[in-house]
């Protein structure tokens, strides 16, 4: 993806992140994934009084997508407020893998703070099997 797609990406994060639920936290998270003909799907997080029952952003917007037809994911953005830009937690990390486990993912604040990393990076061995063995290393 281009540059400008990601913009596009991120704009649709942005407005993502205002329908979130997080009256516990109160950081409110928007997350936009990018499918390989262009089609983008949205999500927010969505908190619950359990705490553990918890929906990330990143995995809305995958359920959105999966919901509406769509797999084929090559980019995820996740919008955030604060200093730094939030990258997707452990468990988000393996589902984006399940569907991509190369996809690209844009970590943006609101203020304009954008970081690009590769899943591969952060999720180097991620499980794609049931059953599997250890990795060959
Ligand atoms: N959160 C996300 O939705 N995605 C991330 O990448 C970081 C964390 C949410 C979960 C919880 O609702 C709040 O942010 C605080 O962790």
């Amino acid at each position: 993806m281009e540059l400008t797609q990601y913009n596009e990406l991120i704009g649709a994060a942005s407005a993502a992140r205002l329908l979130a639920h997080a009256p516990y936290s109160g950081f409110q998270v928007g997350a936009a994934v990018a499918t390989k003909t262009g089609k983008i799907y949205t999500g927010c997080n969505v908190e619950n009084v359990s705490l553990g029952l918890t929906i990330c952003a990143e995995r809305s917007a995958i359920a959105t997508a999966i919901a509406q037809g769509s797999k084929d994911f090559v980019a995820i953005a996740v919008v955030t407020a604060g200093k730094q830009p939030a990258i997707p937690c452990g468990a988000c990390r393996q589902v984006l893998a399940e569907f991509n486990p190369n996809m690209k993912i844009v970590a943006a604040t609101i203020d304009g703070k954008v970081q690009e990393f590769d899943l591969a990076e952060l999720l180097p061995f991620p499980s794609l099997e049931i059953l599997e063995g250890s990795p060959d290393v």
